[in-house]
């Protein structure tokens, strides 16, 4: 992120091929869609359709996934609110990546604290951070239940449960709300394509 190196023996170095230049090639801008919302709220399906749904139009897309990359690179996190600060850092930080690749990038992670939220709004240059709300009620999202982990949060066995014994926090001004006990999983895909459309996104 911002945050000054450790060691002062670092030099940013910059390379040949700008991001302008991978991005005529790609024929696309790079972005990262930031899925936030409940455990269960249908971040992760929404993402995943419209990665494929981005896939069948030849563009070059990638899918961050809380779950997926808390077995790998986050592996260390818990669920602390410190812990949960952490992991969405380094998400951040890895999307920016992404998208200075060109890449149309998706992160789902509940994301619960707004500050952290807007931490990565801010390492992102202009209109690369697109705030998508998945907006679904608590009791929508323990009905649901996909992996038994409200029944597990009710029952104690699972502390610091977001919704349960820990906060999410709205976001304020999210570029995208898809009300995901409302609408289609197909018609938020179209939400999301026509945004990316007509922002530009979808064109080098
Ligand atoms: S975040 O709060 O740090 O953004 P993240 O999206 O990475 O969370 O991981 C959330 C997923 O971890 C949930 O969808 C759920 O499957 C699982 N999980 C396990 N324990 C918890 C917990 N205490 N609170 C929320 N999700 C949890």
């Amino acid at each position: 992120m911002t945050d000054q190196p450790k060691s002062k023996n670092i030099v940013w170095h910059e390379g040949c091929v700008s991001n302008i230049m991978r991005e005529a090639l790609l024929k696309q801008k790079g972005v990262v869609l930031w899925f936030t919302g409940l455990s269960g709220s249908g971040k992760s399906t929404l993402a995943c359709a419209l990665e494929e749904e981005l896939y069948k139009k030849d563009h070059a897309c990638y899918r961050l996934d809380g779950d997926n990359v808390r077995h790998g690179l986050n592996s260390d996190l818990g669920f602390s609110p410190e812990d949960r600060t952490e992991n969405i850092r380094r998400i951040g930080d890895v999307a920016k990546l992404f998208a200075d690749a060109g890449i149309i990038t998706m992160t789902s992670f509940i994301s619960p604290y707004k500050a952290d939220r807007d931490l990565v709004r801010e390492l992102m240059p202009d209109a690369r951070f697109v705030e998508v709300y998945a907006k679904c009620s608590l009791e929508e999202a323990e009905k649901r239940d996909p992996k038994g982990l409200y029944k597990k949060a009710r029952a104690g066995e699972i502390k610091e449960f977001t919704g349960i014994d820990a906060p999410y926090e709205e976001p304020d001004k999210p570029e995208i709300v898809i009300e995901t006990d409302k609408m289609e999983v197909k018609e938020g895909v179209e939400v999301l394509m026509k945004y990316l459309d007509d922002g530009g996104y979808l064109r080098g």
